[in-house]
């Protein structure tokens, strides 16, 4: 991992390292078995996610997709769907600030959502700018985003003479929008049969839509595959996913059932979105669960913090920090800021906001808060690439401590039963 992400955690999870050790060891056999997956490039396995950005015979199809879909007319580009069908690709595009072209990203049938979407793409129909819709959808039969599909196609129809052309689906070979794509001539790129949605970020589903925004997807998948080779490894130094499963689940055992992602970098708001949901769906199942929060510095300092600080001690807390912030800005010496607040004239405000951070860890340790910390170099595709897969691959370490199927979503499915047979009646 070198430089591109610390991680910190043995002062301060506040597990014994008995108990730290019981934990680690307890997975030993699960990070051989990882190990062997990614050396036989196992395509069945439930975990076979990690071995995409090993394998990376499918990124040329991809490329060749983007190259065809990428002209200069291209005005912005709509991701369609939900869950981990669009917020892995979603944290990556709000964490890249390099990324030029727009991605809009239609999720829930909440109307006035969707008809800001389509007065957006009148607007860039008016300049004389067209969109690529891409709709994804493992399963292909979301009703959320086959709705907001069924919106939106509208608006290519009424606005875009070439309209076919303009729109991909990604989606399982053995789906319904698999065969309604083909019907109807529109391009179609796979997600592999065993990978899960929250799992998918670098198949077609997260790579597609960022390559054609312009993001550099070599470096994203090379990111996660130096986390995927760490994350694997019996070197605790390197095993990050491994470490900090422990620490998490050490101190879910200790009452600790919230854990909190207290990210002090804006553009990693999604990111904790994203990771919010991996959890849940991930872990909450059999009367199991921990609850994932996501807290945003220093913002929430003055909304949650007292919470944190002076409510039930039942969370624990990974912070996120950046070292190196993409821009960055001066305050004032010469407007005698001093009468207000002293010792920030003339500072740049990362140094204020690292001193702000410095202060939260301080104030964590003097309650007795258990905390980890990552610090990320910068907020590049590479470093990007390393954190979602390393975040993936704890996600299936703590699955196996809990003793939770970590690729299923049961209780998701009811809800969508239920609902086709609600508009069924309807
Ligand atoms: O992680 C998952 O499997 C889910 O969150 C799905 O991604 C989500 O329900 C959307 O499903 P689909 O991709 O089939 O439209």
């Amino acid at each position: 991992m070198d430089h591109t992400m610390n991680f910190s955690y043995s002062e301060t999870n506040k597990l014994s390292p008995e108990s730290f050790t019981e934990h680690t060891e307890s997975l030993r056999q699960y990070q051989a078995y990882l190990t062997s997956l990614t050396e036989i490039l196992d395509t069945q396995a439930p975990e076979t996610s990690i071995t995409l950005p090993l394998n990376r015979n499918y990124v040329s199809t991809i490329k060749d997709f983007a190259k065809k879909h990428n002209s200069p007319r291209l005005g912005a580009i709509v991701v369609v769907g939900i869950g981990g069908s669009n917020l892995g690709t979603w944290a990556l595009y709000n964490s890249l600030a390099q990324i030029k072209r727009p991605i809009i990203f239609a999720e829930t049938t909440d109307p006035s959502s969707i008809i800001d979407i389509v007065s957006e793409l009148e607007h860039i129909y008016a300049h004389n700018q067209h969109v690529t819709l891409i709709v994804v959808s493992k399963s292909g039969q979301t009703t959320e985003t086959i709705a907001n599909y069924g919106v939106l196609i509208q608006a290519l129809k009424d606005y875009d003479k070439d309209w076919q052309n303009h729109i991909i689906a990604i989606t399982d070979e053995y789906s319904k929008l698999f065969d309604y794509a083909n019907k109807y001539s529109f391009d179609v790129l796979t997600i592999p049969q065993h990978v899960g949605g929250r799992y998918s970020v670098f198949s077609a589903v997260g790579l597609f839509p960022l390559l054609l925004a312009g993001a550099s997807i070599d470096d994203l998948l090379d990111g996660a595959e130096e986390a995927v080779m760490d994350n694997v490894s019996s070197d605790l130094k390197k095993n990050t996913s491994l470490a900090s499963a422990a620490s998490i689940y050490g101190n879910y055992l200790n009452g600790k059932t919230i854990h909190n992602t207290f990210i002090f970098d804006s553009s990693l708001y999604v990111f904790g979105k994203w990771y919010r949901q991996l959890v849940a769906e991930s872990l909450g199942k059999d009367g199991k669960g921990i609850t994932p929060i996501t807290s945003v510095g220093s913002t929430d300092l003055h909304s949650v913090a007292q919470l944190y600080f002076a409510g039930p001690h039942d969370k624990f807390t990974t912070f996120i920090t950046v070292k190196n912030t993409l821009y960055d800005a001066q305050v004032s010496n010469n407007v005698n800021l001093d009468d207000l607040v002293p010792h920030i004239a003339g500072k740049r405000l990362s140094e204020i906001m690292n001193a702000i951070y410095k202060g939260v860890t301080v104030s964590y340790k003097k309650n007795d808060l258990p905390f980890v910390e990552i610090q990320l170099e910068s907020l590049n595709e590479y470093a990007c690439g390393y954190l979602l897969q390393t975040k993936m691959i704890e996600t299936m370490y703590l699955a196996k401590l809990m003793n939770v199927n970590a690729f299923n979503q049961p209780n998701v499915e009811e809800y969508k039963i239920e609902t086709n047979a609600i508009l069924k009646g309807s």
